[in-house]
């Protein structure tokens, strides 16, 4: 049920997986909709529109940062938060999605920075990809993400979806629209509040140096 006093929230949404039938992807569906449910706007992507070839700097030098990452940064800065269905890949997150994040960090501002994230993640083992979370929390916030410290890690997933694609274990699935929401409050909330700073420093604790030294404010911050 949508709060009928809820501010515009736009969140954007997808899994980290390329494979047809990826248990991530309905993840990420059931996630939309319930998103959409209590009162957020959804824009439901696919990780394949930001596929890009390895990070290399002298690509980057010579030819630019891909469509793929393009297309991300302009996702992104549309967005007030977004949330990710991420595999896990050998206790880590998918390359492709190091990747492209790694690609979208050399943009300027820095896209990621003073976003709402949400990681959630579908497996078929006991731990659900949490191990991975983990992993992808580092990078999203060393970028200045605020990432969701509640993270849904969907074990066993191969058994866990009913016909209709929720999560067949109802008092499961219940939690995790609680949390959804949850997190959409956080985003609503951070989106109104005026005085809300996001500063950046990439190394903060570092002294600071002008050739290395990379800081930046979000675009609600006041300047200090
Ligand atoms: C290269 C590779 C590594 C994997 N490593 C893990 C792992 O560390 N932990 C885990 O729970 N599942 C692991 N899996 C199994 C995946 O969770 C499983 O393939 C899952 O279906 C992938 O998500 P998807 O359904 O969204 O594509 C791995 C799968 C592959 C292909």
């Amino acid at each position: 049920m949508a709060k009928d006093n809820r501010s515009a929230v736009r969140l954007l949404l997808f899994g980290a997986s390329l494979r047809e039938g990826s248990m991530n992807d309905r993840l990420a569906s059931l996630a939309a909709s319930v998103a959409e449910e209590k009162g957020a706007t959804v824009d439901r992507a696919s990780i394949a529109e930001f596929e890009c070839p390895s990070y290399d700097m002298d690509v980057e030098l010579a030819t630019g940062i891909p469509a793929g990452a393009n297309a991300l940064r302009e996702r992104l800065n549309a967005c007030d938060g977004f949330m990710i269905a991420s595999p896990e890949y050998n206790a880590s997150m998918p390359g492709i999605l190091k990747n492209v994040i790694d690609w979208v960090s050399r943009f300027r501002p820095q896209p990621f920075n003073g976003k709402q994230a949400f990681v959630m993640a579908a497996s078929p083992s006991m731990t659900g990809g949490k191990i991975g979370l983990w992993a992808l929390r580092q990078p999203l916030e060393h970028l200045g993400a605020r990432v969701y410290p509640d993270m849904f890690a969907l074990a066993q997933a191969h058994h866990a979806f009913d016909d209709a694609g929720r999560i067949a274990d109802a008092k499961l699935q219940q939690w995790f629209e609680n949390t959804i929401e949850c997190f959409i409050d956080l985003v609503e909330a951070s989106k109104h509040y005026p005085n809300l700073k996001k500063q950046w420093v990439e190394f903060l604790g570092e002294r600071p140096d002008d050739e290395t030294t990379r800081v930046e404010m979000g675009d609600t911050a006041a300047t200090t």
